[in-house]
Parts: structure tokens; sequence; C-alpha cells
């Protein structure tokens, strides 16, 4: 079987995602890095994707030389192109591949407002094309084993679930002028939301994943605890999904002492689960009145959807270049026709963008609950 050709805008050197993506795209011989714009400055750009292996002619300067150049290409074009730039710049990039015929995988947040990301789910519905937003915590293997368990009744219906991701790598007043951190807080960088558009959402959007539900109310409460900040850094949202589920979700980068914090608990009437992004390879998992196991990735009996993502024995750790490199997968098999029911789609990414954005409306009214549905799926 042939290699799809993938490329890349942003991941440039020094990046935080761009490795991630490097790993994850070619860690099972799936694709080939053919091309890329990788930097906001031109010739950097250039200058690394070459040094990467990107032939001259398409280690391009920026995106819309590579729209060009890999349109002129025709069938010897990219077959996917991966969007790793700041959030305001997603929804631009994304609607220009689209539109042009290709496959994208975008960066979350798909796009900074919501009527932009009901033109994202449009345009797919248009064009048949695949868009997948890169919800890659959602691609463990234990991950996908919580969600089967839930969906197969194991814990019963969901009463609750309660999730963080809450970290203390932004909490340093001194070097809140970085830019790699100053874009995060500044909306022309980072859109209406800084920390809960950053790590909350993926929490948010893991919620609905496991419980294979959606958020319909929140109510929000934000906070800019590094006071030169216009966007927050803290934030708590209370939620409610569409089967009546209790949600409840923490999201900071002003905890000092956390490092990764992305925890999600999932409460059924007959059991809970629990995982724990620092400890990926297990799931919690504690019948009603019984003992609370251990579930480990590459032990027998999990459920096919877990199972397949596997690539190392048992107790092997398996980390987070695999899990998007699971993404990656996902998208090659849906490329070549199969289908991929867990691979996160253009719609996951315009309901936690909307959600994102009536938190925001939500906080400014002192909390008051809002719909957090997107127009088109209200
Ligand atoms: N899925 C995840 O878990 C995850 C984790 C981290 C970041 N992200 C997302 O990835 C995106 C990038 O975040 P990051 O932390 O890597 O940022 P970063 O600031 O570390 O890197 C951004 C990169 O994009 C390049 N760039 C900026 N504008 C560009 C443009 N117009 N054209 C080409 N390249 C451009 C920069 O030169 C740099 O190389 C953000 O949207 C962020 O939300 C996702």
């Amino acid at each position: 079987m042939a290699k799809l050709q993938w490329g890349m805008i942003g991941g440039g050197e020094g990046s935080q995602i761009g490795p991630a993506h490097r790993l994850g795209a070619l860690a099972d011989g799936l694709f080939d890095f053919t091309a890329g714009a990788l930097d906001h400055r031109p010739e950097a750009g250039r200058e690394y994707g070459q040094r990467l292996g990107i032939a001259a002619d398409r280690s391009y300067g920026d995106w819309k030389e590579m729209l060009e150049g890999e349109k002129k290409r025709g069938d010897d074009a990219i077959d996917l192109v991966t969007v790793a730039t700041p959030n305001s710049t997603h929804f631009e990039i994304t609607k220009a591949f689209l539109e042009a015929g290709f496959n994208v995988l975008c960066e979350k947040p798909m796009t900074v407002t919501v009527e932009e990301g009901e033109e994202i789910v449009k345009i797919v519905e248009k064009t048949g094309k695949i868009c997948a937003v890169n919800y890659c915590y959602t691609a463990y293997p234990m991950v996908r084993q919580a969600r089967a368990m839930v969906a197969n009744g194991e814990i019963g219906n969901v009463r609750c679930v309660v999730t963080e991701f809450s970290h203390g790598h932004h909490g340093d007043a001194t070097d809140a002028e970085n830019p790699r951190v100053r874009w995060r807080y500044d909306p022309a960088m980072a859109g209406v939301s800084g920390q809960f558009a950053d790590c909350g959402i993926h929490a948010l959007n893991m919620a609905t994943f496991i419980c294979n539900d959606e958020v319909e109310k929140l109510s929000a409460d934000f906070a800019s605890c590094i006071p030169s900040r216009e966007l927050e850094d803290d934030a708590m949202v209370n939620f409610r999904m569409s089967k009546g589920t209790v949600g409840r979700l923490w999201t900071s980068s002003v905890a000092i002492g956390r490092q990764h914090g992305f925890v999600i608990q999932v409460f059924g009437e007959t059991g809970g689960l629990k995982w724990f992004s620092e400890q990926p390879n297990q799931l919690i998992y504690t019948p009603v009145g019984g003992r609370t196991q251990i579930i480990e990735k590459g032990e027998g009996g999990l459920y096919p959807e877990a199972e397949r993502l596997q690539r190392v024995g048992i107790a092997h750790p398996e980390g987070f270049p695999l899990a998007v490199a699971n993404i990656y997968c996902d998208i090659a098999a849906a490329i070549r026709g199969e289908e991929r029911k867990d691979l996160p789609t253009a719609a996951a990414g315009a309901r936690s963008m909307a959600a994102v954005h009536y938190s925001v409306a939500s906080a400014k009214n002192g909390g008051e609950w809002v719909d957090a549905r997107p127009p088109m799926f209200r």
C-alpha cells in the first residue's frame, strides 16, 4: 500500500506541538512528510523543513504559497495537511485547504467563533473531505476502553462527570510576557478564551467522548489570576449533558505544582471510572459495592476499540505522541474509505468551540446558565 503524503503548517522548530505531530504522523509508516510551511518566519520555515527532509520546492515560506504549490501538483499533492499554528489562524487555513479539496487535521480549538465552526461543518458536508480536530487524548487506548465500557453499560447510566485540566506552567508572573506564553492570553492570537480554549476544551470534549453525549447548557466562572492577562488563566464550568448527566470542569494554568493534570472521573449508577493523563496506560474501575481495580493497557479482555491501538506489550509506556499517532492511523483509514467512528470530527470541534464561546458570555454575566450548543445543533 502506497504511503500517503502529509504536510504541516506551523509546528516549527521549538514549537510545543510540532514534534508530537511529526512523531505521530510518521510512527506507523502510513505517511511521508512531503510538504510544510512550518514557521511564521518564511526563511526559518523553509530552512527547518529542508532540515527535516522536505524537498526544497515543497518547503514553503507560508501557507498560501503551500496551497498554491500543492494545488498545482494534482494527483501528486499532499493527502492530508495538519494545521498547527496559533488559534486565530486555524479557520482561514482550514477553510482554504478544505475548499481546495484537501483533507485537514486541525489543532484545537478548530475556530475562534461559533459562526466559523458552523461554516467548517458546512464545508465538510459540501466537500466530503475529512476535517478532524486534534483531540488527541481521546485516542489513548484506555480512554477508548472507558468509552466502550460506558457504551456497553458497565457502569450503568452516567450520573456525573468530573474533569480537571490544570497545570502551573503559566503561573510565573515574571514569565508572563514571554511570547510563547503571551499569545495564549491575547485575544488577537487566541480568540475569546485563554486557558479554557487551550486546555479546558480537551476536558470538555473528553466528557462528551467517553459519555457519548453532548453538552447542552453551562454556567462558567472565569478569572485572570495574573492581572495583566486579558483572557482567563483559570476557569470553573458547571454543565449538563443531553441525557441529564451533571458535569463539573476546572481548568487552570496557574496551578503551580500541577504538571499536566488532566483527569476525568465518570460516575454511573453501577460503577465509576477514572483516567489520568499522567498514568495513561491505566484505567481505574470501581463497581458499586465492589473493589477498585486497575485495568492495564496490554492485558487480555479489553474492548477491540482499545486493543487495536496498542503497539507495545503490557507495562511498556505508550505516551502522548502515540496517542497522536492513533489519530493519524484513524485519518489514514478514513482517507482510504474506512469508517472511523472515534475520530474527532469538525462537528465535535464546532460544539466544543461553541461551549467555550458561551462560557465566556456566561462568566461575563455572573455565571448565568446558557445554551452551550451551536445554533445549527439546537
Ligand atoms: N492537541 C494538543 O494537545 C495541543 C497541545 C499544544 C498545542 N496545541 C495547539 O497547537 C497550536 C500551536 O500551539 P503550540 O503550543 O505548538 O504553539 P507554539 O507557539 O509553540 O508554536 C507555534 C508554531 O506555529 C508557527 N506559526 C505561527 N503562525 C504561523 C503561520 N501563519 N504560518 C506558519 N506557521 C506559523 C510558529 O512559527 C511556531 O513554529 C495551538 O492551536 C494550540 O492550541 C494543541
